[in-house]
């Protein structure tokens, strides 16, 4: 038997896909897949606020996204407005921080307030953090942590020789965040989408078929229960318990 990790994840991430195929199933338009999507992510949150996590990253709208037909786009950005207008005061009351990461460049005005009033009115919380990649590329945030460290090196507050781990993480939209030790992608899609790729050099990936807007308490204690039976090296060797099995 293996040992598994000794602790649950602290940081869940998820690539919440299937929208569009849970509508479509049903001969619904895509747009009401998402709105269901919304009451799952109500959902997901709900639960790992009670599972005692401390923080959710998901992913809304990848800069990849905007290759959809833009009535499709419009829908991605209303939900946005619907949740932070519908949820923010019942989020805030209940201790949660969020933050809406990505870049801000191409978002509509009124978006670009609704993510600062969330940002700035739930700064103080600390009982949960919940981060929503909006407008969110892996790749994306790579090249903009090395664009500033490269403007530091022009301002001569750094030589490139000094450059370490700890400076490049620090340049990341992530920075402050803990890396998650699990993430999930539904819809039974098997890639990563562009999705923290320097933040999971280490997660453990769960893949489930089950298409977001059915994800709910059950589905996250399945991701849980697989992450509990993993066996976490980090390029090391086997736990005791696990070499010995
Ligand atoms: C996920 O559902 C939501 C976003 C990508 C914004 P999709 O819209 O990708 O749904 P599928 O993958 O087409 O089923
Ligand atoms: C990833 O899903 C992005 C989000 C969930 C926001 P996509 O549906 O855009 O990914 P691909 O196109 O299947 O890779
Ligand atoms: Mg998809």
């Amino acid at each position: 038997m293996s040992a598994g990790p000794k602790h649950d994840p602290q940081h869940v991430a998820i690539i919440m896909d299937g929208n569009g195929r849970w509508a479509k199933a049903r001969g619904l338009p895509r747009e009401v897949g998402h709105q269901r999507g919304v009451e799952a992510l109500r959902r997901t949150v709900e639960a790992c606020r009670s599972r005692d996590l401390s923080h959710l990253t998901v992913f809304s709208f990848s800069t990849e996204n905007w290759k959809r037909p833009a009535t499709e786009v419009s829908s991605l950005f209303a939900l946005l407005r619907l949740y932070v207008r519908q949820d923010l005061k019942k989020l805030h009351s209940e201790g949660v921080r969020i933050r809406v990461i990505g870049t801000r460049a191409g978002l509509p005005d009124d978006v670009l307030s609704l993510i600062e009033e969330s940002e700035t009115l739930t700064a103080q919380n600390s009982r949960f953090q919940l981060n929503i990649a909006f407008n969110y590329g892996g790749q994306d945030e790579i090249l903009t942590a090395c664009k500033t460290l490269a403007r530091s090196c022009e301002r001569g507050e750094l030589t490139s020789d000094d450059i370490t781990l700890e400076h490049f993480e620090q340049a990341l939209w992530f920075g402050d965040i803990p890396d998650p030790e699990l993430l999930i992608r539904t819809s039974g899609e098997f890639r990563i989408s562009n999705f923290m790729l320097w933040q999971i050099a280490y997660s453990e990936l769960v893949f489930m078929d089950c298409l977001w807007p059915d994800f709910g308490e059950d589905q996250l204690d399945e991701a849980l229960k697989t992450y509990r039976s993993r066996d976490r090296r980090f390029g090391g060797l086997a736990t005791e318990s696990a070499a010995s099995r």
